[in-house]
């Protein structure tokens, strides 16, 4: 493994398990343990899927246990990088560069974590719950800093402590989703009833997750996971809605949908965004997007000055 910039690793990562779903959906893990160590929900690898492509591709990291030193990718094929990844085996070696990127801010005055996720954009989604439940307790709000909540050690077991971060994970998919979808044990007040589906990961660990999809898939909402969010928040009373903060990964529409539920119900969000990249360090400005700031419009690289952004200062 060699450092490459800062904390981002250049590292030969190996295969320990590919699992594949409808749809040409695959979930990816890879022994890589640098990565591990310092991954955090929001960044992602930039991947060599293979020898003769001459780019690599970014993908988000979907989870990352730092002490087995394994991260996990959730992707879907829809070109040549994707179509080379589909196609490694247990035991390949492949070339990772990561973490990358800034990671979601959850902020401690506002415990209860909206997460929405939209197609491939369900990765980071699944490692911020992950991370919420390690963290535990959110820190006092007066000495917040939200980084170093998602930094923490991670706890010994998942719910070792009862975390009072309340995150609540819905996902939207049109294709059917990378994982068996199953009624959840987690009652949700203000989720219209027909919308039972999870993800049963998320439900063991004990974070309540929804699904939203247009493509009729048993035991989901029927629409847009945005207006399912809709539905929840338009529940809330005033007291619970203050606590509420956004996180959004997904299809750009979606995050400007995202944009417009947190503006409608005066929310906080931050959005992941997509960008192609070549370099992902910093490097080409290839990625440069233009984003509203203090000082007026900026060109901002998504690969590290990202690719988390404050919604507004995307979509407002
Ligand atoms: C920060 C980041 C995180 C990502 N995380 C994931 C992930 O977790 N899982 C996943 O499946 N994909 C993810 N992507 C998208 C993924 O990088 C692209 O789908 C991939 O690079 C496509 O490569 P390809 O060679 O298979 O296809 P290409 O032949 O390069 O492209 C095929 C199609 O995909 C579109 N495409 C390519 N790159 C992008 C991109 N960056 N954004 C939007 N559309 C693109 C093209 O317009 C084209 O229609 C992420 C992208 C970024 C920037
Ligand atoms: S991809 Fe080169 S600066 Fe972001």
């Amino acid at each position: 493994m060699s450092a490459d910039r800062g904390s981002i690793a250049l590292e030969q990562a190996r295969v320990l398990a590919h699992t594949h779903f409808e749809g040409d959906q695959h979930v990816l893990r890879l022994q890589a343990p640098g990565c591990a160590a310092r991954a955090e929900p929001g960044s992602f690898v930039h991947v060599r899927c293979a020898e003769d492509l001459p780019m690599r591709r970014p993908m988000s990291i979907m989870r990352a246990q730092a002490d087995a030193g394994w991260i996990e990718l959730l992707y879907k094929v829809v070109g040549a990088g994707s179509r080379a990844l589909s196609r490694l085996q247990t035991g390949d070696g492949v070339s990772v560069l990561g973490p990358i990127g800034r990671g979601f801010e959850p902020h401690a005055a506002r415990p209860r974590v909206l997460a929405l996720g939209g197609g491939v954009g369900i990765p980071p989604m699944v490692f911020l719950a992950e991370r919420l439940l390690e963290a535990g307790e959110p820190p006092p709000t007066s000495t917040a800093a939200p980084a170093a909540v998602l930094t923490a050690a991670p706890a010994a077991a998942l719910g070792a402590a009862p975390s009072r971060w309340k995150p609540l994970v819905l996902m939207g998919s049109e294709l059917p989703f990378p994982f068996r979808v199953r009624p959840s044990t987690i009652l949700v007040p203000g989720i219209p009833d027909e919308a039972i589906g999870c993800m049963p990961l998320l439900d063991e660990w004990g974070v309540p997750s929804r699904l939203a999809s247009l493509a009729g898939l048993p035991g989901c909402f029927e629409g847009y996971v945005t207006e399912l969010a809709r539905a929840w928040l338009a529940q809330l009373p005033p007291v619970a809605l203050a606590e509420v903060e956004m996180f959004a990964c997904g299809p750009t529409p979606m995050l400007a949908a995202c944009a417009r539920v947190a503006r409608e119900f005066a929310l906080p969000c931050q959005v992941s965004l997509e960008e192609f990249m070549a370099c992902a360090v910093g490097g080409c400005a290839g990625c440069a997007v233009a984003v509203r700031t203090a000082g007026g419009t900026a060109m901002k690289r998504v690969c590290v000055d990202g690719p988390i952004f404050e919604a507004q200062s995307v979509f407002g």
